[in-house]
């Protein structure tokens, strides 16, 4: 079964596909919903007919957000100018270099990279995986062990020996499988530069085929039989693997994002209303159907159920078996961010990236011990989902069988659906979330939405913009932030605010300029990864719209910035090569290396990062440190 190729489209284009927007609604016939930029930055009053309260956006600072070039700033470097170049660009006193990039052998015994064909079934399941995504660091007895996510893959450079990049045998699938997962390699410094350590016992490849324990709720139910497991314990597999999280016991939390797009079915197959919430359609984009039964939804129609759930691994022992938590939900997970409550609970603050989806929050129902036994804190709890009030206040609403008529299984399966019975507040897509190391106080990019004002969820709830997503057809996303209750993160109540609105000033004067922190030297769209460095300093990296065109224009690549939430200063730190996106972050253990991924650089086919030349662009695990040897974050 050869499906019409759709490697070209985004994940947001595959679902306009499935679930095409109702009529076309003109920035301009809009924009009179939105607030005047001055009516967001100065605390005035909201215009025009949206209840929303810009007055109160820096409410939890209680100061105005202080000038970019603020003599005492905490951002000690001269911030890096927005560029198209095909390289990565860090400011003066800084260094980068490549650690390891997609199909780089863990194992001698692998054959080393082949750029012609993309390499085969058995190199690929040896060697590093594809566009490398959310990762964290760990040491143990010395040896330095990075555990990185490969989110999907570009296949016209996986498959670069196929017309139009698509698997058409059995091997090319079983090379497509292996591409994606998670990767698991040891590094170190030899002759002063990173690499990964061949053949170091903790090296490993987690891929599509690898066998996981289902945990949780949904264990069992019958929603998660399939013929191959026809009790529901065990599923093959994860994919689609987007940000992380990381726990004190020291584990590795893989996020499954849009795991719909792997299925495909015939015409006559009957989708059901669940599936179409979550995006499965006839017409997924890898064909992956085409030697698994897996991925045909006439012959497996359970096998959807099974992913859309975090993923908990040991990195330190090779051996373990990953474990999906279904207690923290299905949908489609950005990363896992795990803080441990002043009671002992274990919170973990989750995404769900869609346009009008939630955000989430777990809360163990076990509390953590240290040097317990915590292994299993994320197999019971109750999960949350936000509800924002214009008033800057929010709540967390539980979902229980009690609030949402369902049982704990089908809340954890279809927790989508039982977000929208307890009337959550819909996002602008709920991106990666970060913590504040020293506070109780919590943030996430909502990237952009271009549906905000213009069409319901796939649920039908409703998205007006209102509360902490302002503006219609949000093209260039913010980061909300919020302060539980009396600093308690297990609180059902927390005050909200609005850390910045990304935006271009030098084209708009309207709300789509962004807030007073933004200026055309330091503007972006699209914030996506979010992670906070020991100072308290909020690294935020974008995967927006790098046309450098119409609004975009002057935005140049994707970049990551730094900004500093006491003041609001926000300072451009790197910029990306042509095409990609910049995700990930992690440091080593005496933080003089941060690492970072460049994903899908020449998505388009318009780059030749990292190797230069005519090469083709492979996605690549990037070490930063300063040329002087000094702390980086
Ligand atoms: Fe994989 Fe929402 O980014
Ligand atoms: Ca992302
Ligand atoms: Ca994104």
């Amino acid at each position: 079964m050869i499906i019409e190729h759709k490697q070209n489209l985004s994940f947001d284009e595959l679902d306009e596909l499935v679930r095409p927007a109702p009529e076309v609604v003109e920035f301009e016939e809009v924009a009179h919903k939105m607030v005047s930029r001055r009516g967001f930055l100065s605390g005035g009053a909201a215009v025009g007919a949206s209840a929303f309260v810009m007055g109160s956006t820096t409410l939890a600072a209680g100061k105005a957000f202080a000038a970019a070039d603020s003599a005492e700033s905490r951002l000690a470097f001269s911030m890096v100018k927005a560029n198209t170049l095909d390289t990565i660009t860090v400011p003066e006193g800084y260094k980068w270099e490549v650690v390891a990039s997609w199909g780089d052998p863990l194992f001698s015994n692998a054959p080393a990279f082949d750029p012609t064909t993309g390499g085969t079934g058995a190199s690929q399941e040896l060697a590093f995986g594809d566009h490398n995504d959310g990762m964290a660091f760990f040491s143990k007895d010395g040896k330095q062990i990075l555990a990185i996510n490969n989110e999907y893959t570009n296949e016209k450079t996986l498959h670069a020996n196929r017309t139009d990049g698509m698997p058409i045998n059995a091997d090319d699938v079983r090379k497509n499988k292996a591409a994606h997962g998670v990767s698991i390699i040891e590094v170190d410094q030899r002759g002063g530069k990173w690499g990964i350590v061949q053949d170091s016992p903790y090296n490993r490849r987690i891929t599509a085929d690898t066998e996981m324990d289902i945990t949780g709720p949904a264990r069992g139910h019958k929603w998660m039989q399939t013929s191959a497991d026809p009790k529901g314990v065990v599923a093959k597999g994860t994919w689609n693997n987007c940000g992380n999280g990381q726990t004190p016991w020291g584990t590795y939390l893989t996020c499954e994002e849009n795991f719909n797009g792997y299925f495909t079915a015939s015409k006559d197959f009957k989708m059901p209303d669940d599936y179409k919430r979550y995006g499965v359609s006839t017409e997924g984009r890898y064909n992956w159907a085409l030697s698994d039964d897996r991925f045909n939804l006439d012959k497996e129609p359970n096998e959807p159920n099974r992913f859309g759930y975090i993923v908990e691994i040991d990195p330190l022992d090779p051996t373990s078996r990953p474990k999906k938590r279904t207690a923290l939900g299905r949908f489609k997970h950005e990363n896992a961010e795990l803080t441990i409550a002043a009671n002992g609970h274990v919170v973990v603050y989750l995404g769900d990236d869609e346009r009008g989806e939630f955000l989430y929050r777990f809360v163990s129902k076990h509390k953590y011990l240290a040097g317990g036994n915590n292994r299993d804190l994320l197999e019971e709890g109750t999960l949350y989902v936000a509800k924002f009030h214009d008033n800057n206040r929010g709540e967390w609403l539980a979902l229980t069988p009690k609030t949402t008529g369902m049982t704990d299984a089908e809340i954890a399966i279809h927790t989508r659906m039982a977000a929208s019975k307890v009337g959550a507040t819909t996002m602008d897509r709920p991106e990666w979330v970060a913590a504040h190391p020293h506070k109780a106080e919590v943030y996430c990019s909502l990237t952009n939405n271009s549906n905000r004002g213009v069409k319901p969820n796939a649920g039908g709830d409703e998205t007006p913009a209102t509360g902490p997503n302002p503006r219609v057809k949000n093209n260039f996303g913010q980061i909300v932030r919020w302060m539980p209750m009396n600093e308690d993160h297990t609180s059902a109540e927390f005050k909200w605010d609005l850390f910045v609105l990304a935006g271009n000033p030098a084209v708009y004067s309207d709300a789509n300029a962004g807030s007073k922190n933004i200026n055309q030297d330091n503007m972006f769209n699209s914030p996506d990864g979010l992670k906070f460095d020991s100072k308290g300093l909020l690294w935020i990296q974008t995967d927006g719209n790098y046309s450098n065109e119409k609004g975009f224009q002057g935005q140049g690549n994707n970049q990551m910035l730094v900004g500093d939430p006491e003041t609001g200063e926000i300072r451009r730190f790197l910029v990306g090569p042509k095409e990609c996106e910049i995700t990930g972050i992690a440091w080593n253990a005496n933080k003089t290396a941060m690492f970072i991924s460049v994903q899908h650089p020449g998505e388009d086919g318009n780059s030749h990062w990292p190797n230069g030349g005519q090469s083709v662009p492979r996605s690549s695990v990037v070490a930063i440190s300063r040329e002087d040897g000094a702390v980086i974050g």
